[in-house]
């Protein structure tokens, strides 16, 4: 059974810096939240930035609430992520550690998060966008690559699956919804980790779509070869964003369109046996992360501002 999940907003980081998280301050967020989605992941708060301020001082207050929230009503959870190049704290990207420090700092914090969690997270992204386009590891912006060498990214598997030998663990990007460069080298890392041995269960894909290019009519293939290895395969981050017409309001054609692709990404997972888990990267456009980063575009969700249905939302929930 494939659950249904999506980003609970939060942390704040792209929207104002005083606007009042939605998770404690919006309740109607909070019934669609519970009532609607059988999984949550957190956007932002299970990042270092959040829940490492300090090097010696975690903060758990946002993803505690989360857990206990998906607890409360069933759901399943997502731990969104372990080793990524971004949403760092300062401290961690400027400090001044040796190799032997920078272990020991990253062996800590997963341990200590995924100990936190333990038979409360199915699964976690242990490493997020490790690959760029070109299928090369991101040895230049990634600390851990940089400094500590690819082998990290086995021992971040084996660390965590230590702390909790029941969560599935995951390696999670965008741009690998079909056969390409970067999900070819996936493929190939997956294969040499399985090889040797190192606890990875699952491949997952972010699918951050947009309607100025054709769906990955690949999805369903690619997820495939990876269940072909033994690995479960997850859609974690979809959503689908468009040119939104100057009065703010997408066209009829446009919804159609984009409800077509929640289809279609749906169908794929769908389609393969493996693939259990099917989220969204938030549920309204009101929190969407995708106007602030994308110029002109918005609308990527299956909410509005408001909370109304669009196609997409219809064309998800008759597509299970
Ligand atoms: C995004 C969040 O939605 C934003 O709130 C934050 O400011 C930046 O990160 N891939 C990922 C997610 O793995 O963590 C990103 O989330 C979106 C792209």
């Amino acid at each position: 059974d494939v659950v249904i999940g999506t980003a609970v907003a939060g942390g704040g980081h792209h929207l104002e810096q005083d606007y009042p998280d939605p998770f404690t301050s919006d309740g109607r967020y909070r019934r669609v939240l519970a009532q609607q989605f059988s999984s949550v992941s957190p956007e932002n708060q299970m990042k270092w930035e959040y829940l490492r301020p300090e090097r010696d001082r975690y903060d758990f207050a946002m993803a505690d609430r989360i857990v206990d929230f998906a607890e409360r009503n069933g759901q399943a959870v997502r731990g969104h992520t372990l080793l990524w190049h971004s949403q760092n704290p300062a401290w961690l990207e400027e400090g001044d550690f040796t190799d032997a420090e920078l272990r020991e700092i990253l062996h800590d914090h997963i341990t200590t998060v995924v100990g936190r969690y333990a038979g409360r997270i199915d699964q976690w992204d242990v490493t997020n966008e490790i690959f760029d386009e070109a299928g090369q590891l991101r040895t230049e912006e990634n600390i851990w690559l940089r400094e500590l060498g690819p082998g990290i990214i086995a021992d971040a598997f084996r660390w965590a699956h230590e702390a909790d030998p029941h969560a599935e663990l995951f390696l999670n990007d965008y741009g690998v919804e079909e056969a390409n460069a970067k999900s070819d080298a996936y493929y190939d890392l997956a294969q040499q980790l399985l090889a040797d041995g190192v606890p990875l269960h699952g491949f997952s894909t972010q699918a951050h779509l947009s309607l100025d290019y054709p769906f990955p009519h690949g999805l369903e293939d690619n997820l495939r070869r990876f269940d072909d290895l033994g690995l479960a395969t997850a859609v974690t981050e979809m959503d689908v964003r468009m040119n939104v017409p100057e009065n703010g309001r997408p066209t009829r054609a446009q919804l159609r369109e984009q409800a077509d692709y929640y289809r279609q990404g749906l169908s794929a997972c769908l389609a393969v046996e493996g693939c259990d888990s099917f989220t969204i990267w938030g549920f309204t456009d009101k929190y969407s992360w995708v106007p602030v980063f994308f110029e002109g575009e918005g609308s990527a969700t299956v909410m509005t501002d408001d909370y109304t249905r669009k196609p997409a939302y219809y064309s998800l929930w008759s597509t299970l």
